[in-house]
């Protein structure tokens, strides 16, 4: 029998439903930030890693590769999987240094079958053998998890401060799932961006030049494209705030006035009054004194870790330890 479309299994089904659900909460509307990046919105980020502005990126690369001898050193002949398929350019200085004989095999994860083919690209020569998994990240890492062979570590990269997008509580609880997919004295590469001033984290989610404002707006372009929205994105303003409690950036997109919105593949009539936002996207910045107790939390060991001193960003190599 064929499967019926539902939300499980039909990628715009679980979009409209998630658009309901966000657009109809009663104190502060939401849309899950994983929504930013179709493919006009992955050539933004792009362009967004290139502003003078956002740092964070550069900082990413920089202390990869000074960290890649040692987790070569680590993890040399191990599989490697990384969550979120990333680019070649960063993953290929970990993956040089952990090359040992003719061939390493690397698993990127990715739900997007797009930037799955742009990354075997970019990687497809000396050595790596590139094996997509176009899955979920915890479904993929189960995936990657039995293509070892006998004896061989999983090394898993988390990069770019991607973790940041969980609040506090969700990120241990997602770590501590990937930690169950591994075996003792595998390993957790795990980027985050790490707190500094705030008017230079501000700048860099509301840069003056408006990549990320269009990077932003263009959920709500989404929303229309996918599912006939006539959200008109003029009336709405790309609002980026620190929030001192929870220690984030958050992105917001501010209603200019009072107006309703339909959306029929959602069948839902949504109104704005002015002013008011939705909140589209939370980065966490994270003090470099937590990390180790967030290892710990999730079943790992902190081993050691690189700070990006013009950018303040931390890569820290986690090993598995034996326990639930
Ligand atoms: C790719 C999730 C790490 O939160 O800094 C960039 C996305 N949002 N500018 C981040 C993003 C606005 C980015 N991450």
């Amino acid at each position: 029998m064929p499967a019926r479309a539902s939300p499980a299994n039909d990628p715009l089904m679980t979009f409209a439903s998630d658009v309901t659900l966000g657009l109809t909460r009663e104190k502060q509307k939401e849309l899950p930030s994983k929504y930013l990046y179709d493919e006009l919105g992955s050539v933004l980020f792009e362009a967004i890693t290139l502003l003078p502005e956002y740092g964070l990126t550069r900082a990413d690369e920089r202390v990869i590769r000074r960290s890649a001898p040692e987790t070569g050193r680590c993890f040399g002949g191990a599989l490697i999987a990384e969550l979120g398929s990333g680019s070649g350019k960063k993953t290929r200085h970990i993956l040089n240094a952990c090359l040992r004989g003719p061939s390493l095999t690397y698993a990127p994860i990715d739900l997007s079958a797009t930037a799955l083919a742009v990354c075997a690209g970019q990687l497809d020569n000396g050595g790596i053998e590139v094996h997509p998994i176009a899955a979920s990240y915890l479904d993929g890492i189960g995936r990657a998890a039995a293509l070892r062979q006998r004896k061989q570590k999983l090394l898993v990269l988390f990069l770019g401060s991607t973790i940041g997008n969980f609040d506090r509580k969700g990120a241990v609880e997602f770590l501590r799932k990937i930690g169950s997919c591994l075996l003792p004295g595998d390993g957790l590469l795990l980027g985050t961006d790490l707190e500094k001033p705030i008017p230079k984290m501000l700048v860099a989610y509301d840069d003056p030049t408006g990549v990320t404002a269009a990077f932003n707006l263009n959920l709500l372009g989404r929303i229309n494209r996918e599912l006939g929205g006539d959200f008109d994105l003029r009336m709405f303003q790309h609002e980026a705030r620190y929030n001192a409690e929870h220690r984030r950036i958050e992105m917001h997109l501010r209603s200019k006035a009072d107006q309703a919105v339909t959306i029929p593949g959602a069948q839902l009539r949504v109104s704005f009054v002015c002013g008011e936002t939705i909140w589209t996207e939370a980065s966490h910045k994270f003090a470099l004194a937590e990390l180790p107790r967030m290892a710990a939390e999730a079943g790992f060991v902190h081993q050691q870790h690189w700070i990006d001193e013009e950018w303040p960003f931390a890569e820290s190599l986690w090993v598995r330890v034996a326990g639930p």
